[in-house]
């Protein structure tokens, strides 16, 4: 990510970037990975631009941003200081890798108008930030946020087990989840809202990312874990996580939001039960225990009632949910449930197909399942959905 920074040397003179010898870096609590970020000298940078800028022949442009090209991806060939740091320089990390890129798209251009608008974006993404209302991303910087996903179809092979996400809680979402829909639809120090919060995934992730978050969990013994997995992660960044165990149904959030006087939440997000496929608890209020799919679906439009007033109006809605099937046939709980948000005030964004690894159980069993479902005529449930939406009205 690309950030502007104080370099300190503790030793003397000049230090080679790379090659952090004695070098200590405040990134503003941004993480700095030596290997794919690089430190330059941002006077120097802008001064080679402007150089590169002012050819009127694009060989000799090209030749200009061959020699940067060179230092960039050989810091050892440095002589000019692009990337040797003054004490008291002024400087700017930026991606490697998209760095390079970019370097090489204005020498593969054909004209010098080309070349030079490429070189021009450049420049305003060593200078400018530009962000929208509703996330941090540097948009004069967007090639180096390869870690933000964008497409419909999200395949994740691995969950973050780092930290307090443990992972154990029977039906608990991938932390990959909440913490993409945050880069996306949030600032830090925005508030988020999780009214399923289980184990906490949600809010373990506000507390790496610098948001601040309210989850609501209905079983006390399940919310009492979760306070204990959110003590042990440490965070550096100053925010409130706060669990309540009620009914998301009848909780008074404008009573929590007050507390911290706060009106509304930046970001909601809502992972229920996929009805009864597993039983969270015995109590009649849990969504688990519906008795039908139309009582399921009634509690899940309650909860949406009660807790959406408290969301800004333009901000998200990310609801995560699955299938199911009963006696044979295929139950679309998604459907059912966007149904419910769209006849309110929202705006449908996506519906994201995030695949779905087989529960331990299943994966013991597969040939079996592959054989019901040659017999039966169906198939077997690989994904869930991310639904979005987007808030129209202020109500
Ligand atoms: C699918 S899990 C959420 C898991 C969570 N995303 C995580 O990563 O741990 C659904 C949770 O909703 C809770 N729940 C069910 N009915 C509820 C209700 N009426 N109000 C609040 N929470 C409820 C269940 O106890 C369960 O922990």
């Amino acid at each position: 990510m690309f950030t502007r920074t104080m370099v300190k040397t503790k030793g003397e003179g000049m230090i080679a970037n790379g090659l952090p010898l004695g070098l200590s870096v405040d990134l503003q609590k941004e993480t700095y990975d030596w290997k794919k970020d690089v430190i330059v000298n941002k006077p120097k940078l802008l001064e080679e631009i402007v150089e590169a800028l002012e050819n009127k022949e694009i060989k000799l442009l090209r030749r200009k941003i061959c020699s940067i090209f060179s230092i960039i991806d050989y810091p050892k060939s440095d002589k000019i200081g692009l990337i040797n740091i003054d004490r008291n320089g002024d400087t700017v990390v930026l991606k490697k890798g998209p760095l390079l890129e970019e370097l090489r798209q204005v020498q593969e251009a054909h004209t010098i108008e080309r070349a030079k608008y490429y070189l021009e974006r450049l420049k305003r993404g060593v200078t400018e930030v530009k962000t929208s209302k509703i996330n941090d991303i540097n948009l004069n910087r967007w090639k180096e946020y390869t870690d933000i996903i964008t497409d419909s179809l999200w395949i994740l092979d691995k969950r973050d087990n780092s930290g307090a996400h443990i992972g154990s809680y029977w039906g608990n979402f991938i932390p990959q989840i909440p913490h993409q829909l945050m880069m996306r639809y949030t600032k830090k120090g925005d508030w988020v809202v999780d009214a399923f919060v289980g184990s906490g995934t949600t809010l373990i992730e506000c507390k790496r990312l610098g948001r601040n978050g309210i989850g609501i969990e209905l079983n006390p013994e399940v919310a009492k874990k979760a306070k204990e997995l959110l003590r042990k992660e440490k965070s550096t960044n100053n925010v409130v996580t706060e669990i309540i165990t009620g009914d998301s149904r009848y909780i008074n959030l404008q009573d929590t939001l007050s507390k911290h006087r706060m009106e509304k939440a930046q970001l909601m997000i809502m992972h229920p039960p996929y009805h009864n496929i597993i039983k969270f608890s015995r109590s009649p209020n849990d969504l688990s225990n519906a008795k039908s799919v139309e009582d399921f679906t009634k509690m899940f439009a309650d909860v949406v009632d009660n807790i959406t007033p408290y969301l800004e109006k333009g901000r998200y809605l990310g609801i995560v949910i699955g299938d199911k099937y009963s006696q044979g046939q295929w139950i679309p709980l998604g459907f059912y449930l966007m149904n419910e948000v769209l006849k309110r005030n929202f705006s449908l964004k996506s519906i994201i197909i995030k695949n779905f690894e087989e529960t331990r159980g299943k994966r013991n069993q597969k040939d079996l399942w592959k054989y019901r479902a040659l017999v039966g005529g169906f198939y077997i449930f690989k994904h869930e959905y991310i639904l979005l939406f987007k808030k129209t009205m202020e109500k």
